[in-house]
């Protein structure tokens, strides 16, 4: 682990603790005590594999995949049993792999979810752009699906290339878009790819546009180290021109910034799975986030099958939060949303925000990363880019190395960062 990164966890934990990965197989999920709780279904299947994908996903076929489903009804039922009676949840995302190949399955999966939860903020599917077809459409609308995310990448066949995949067909999706509506139609794109310049990407943004996306994603391109990648990213220097000036792009076509990756047309397009207090994953990979506890679900699709038929949950990791190692997680995730209102920081943990890390809030504010205005910490386009730059080490020393393990291991004994 880096050195950058070690310190910085002692720093803002305050304790020389490190952040411990267990194999408990927890099976106990308090989330009735927690408000403002989202729920994630992974759908791990792909049609073929994209080198580059840190992913957890193996090749669909029909028969895995049926199997898959019917552990993840299971699972679902499992979980939702803790609770008596329907748990209020906001939102809930499916993702993958490629949730659509499950399409026929998607009212099933949802009757199952609703048996448990009431969803108040609608429900988000993650698309290939092959899937963008209009009968899939059609059946996402009749499932209750109310947005999408289309894994678009670039509209231009020379990235398409360089990732590997082959290019976007963009007349289908133009005339399924244009027939059936969705409250959000996001577009991801990845960005510091060898030789992109700003104008291939602000050609991208503009494409999304017309084709009727209100919202998009541009993440940085990550070469994790267990990828089969041969990709090399543009250097940091080229990358923060890139953020800053297709930030200022978006901010000019009419977009507000919504996280730190994504950029949205109207207020009401919105797709986050990742900045609530709290979620419940089901499915291979997922990840469930609890007041005191977050647990990873195996990434071995056969040991999750097997684990949920024997009647248990398919946790594979759990690490017990210490008070200020759940702080630090609830501003790491917050500030993806580029904002940490104050208020509710200390309903969550009953402590004032700025008692806790009110001198990193002022220094922030001294180096210009922050400002600070009726009770919320907003991120400068300054400090944007460090929240980036931090990401990555983050990413590298944390994610890197824990999905490296999930990915060989369904059950690793313990991981300590
Ligand atoms: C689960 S994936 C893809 C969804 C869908 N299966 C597809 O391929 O279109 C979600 C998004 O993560 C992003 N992504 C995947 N690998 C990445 C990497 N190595 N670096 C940056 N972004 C990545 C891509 O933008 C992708 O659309
Ligand atoms: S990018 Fe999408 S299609 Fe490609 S492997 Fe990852 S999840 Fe599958």
């Amino acid at each position: 682990m880096s050195f950058l990164t070690e310190i910085t966890r002692m720093w803002l934990t305050r304790s020389t603790r490190k952040f411990s990965f267990y194999n408990e197989y927890d099976e106990h999920l308090p989330y009735g005590e927690c408000d403002n709780l989202g729920l994630y279904i992974h759908i791990p299947f792909c049609k073929s594999i994209c080198s580059f994908c840190p992913y957890c996903k193996v090749i669909y076929s029909e028969e895995k995949c049926n199997k898959y489903i019917d552990s993840l009804i299971h699972e679902i039922h499992m979980a939702g049993n803790e609770y008596e009676g329907k748990k209020t949840v906001t939102s809930l995302y499916f993702g993958g792999g490629t949730p659509a190949l499950a399409i026929d399955r998607i009212e099933e999966i949802l009757d199952a979810v609703r048996e448990h939860f009431i969803i108040t903020e609608g429900i988000g599917l993650e698309l290939h752009p092959d899937n963008v077809t209009y009968d899939t459409l059609t059946a996402c609308k009749k499932a209750g699906i109310t947005k999408l995310s289309i894994g678009i990448q670039s509209f231009q066949e020379k990235y398409q290339d360089i990732l590997g995949r082959r290019s976007v067909n963009i007349d289908p999706i133009r005339d399924a878009l244009s027939k059936v509506s969705f409250e959000t139609v996001s577009m991801d794109f990845i960005f510091a790819l060898p030789t992109q310049t700003i104008d291939d990407l602000k050609n991208d943004i503009d494409m999304a546009l017309k084709l009727g996306a209100n919202y998009v994603a541009i993440y940085p391109f990550i070469d994790f180290s267990f990828t089969k990648s041969d990709i090399k990213a543009l250097d940091n220097k080229k990358k923060r021109a890139m953020l800053d000036e297709i930030t200022m792009y978006c901010l000019e076509k009419g977009f507000k910034r919504s996280s730190i990756w994504t950029f949205a047309t109207e207020s009401s397009a919105k797709y986050s799975s990742m900045t609530r207090d709290n979620f419940l994953g089901f499915g291979c990979s997922a990840t469930t986030l609890l007041k005191k506890q977050f647990k990873i679900n195996t990434f071995d699709v056969d040991e999750y099958c097997k684990r949920i038929e024997s009647g248990k949950l398919a946790t594979s990791l759990t690490i017990r939060f210490t008070l200020r190692q759940r702080m630090v997680y609830y501003l790491f995730w917050m500030a993806y949303s580029t904002k940490v209102n104050a208020d509710d920081f200390e309903r969550f943990f009953g402590v004032k925000l700025s008692k806790m890390y009110g001198m990193e809030l002022k220094l922030a504010q001294l180096f210009k990363l922050i400002t600070y205005k009726d009770g919320t910490y907003e991120m400068t386009l300054k400090g944007a880019f460090y929240y980036h730059y931090y990401e990555k080490f983050y990413t590298y020393s944390y994610i890197d190395k824990m999905w490296g393990i999930m990915r060989k291991e369904a059950f690793p004994k313990q991981i300590k960062f």
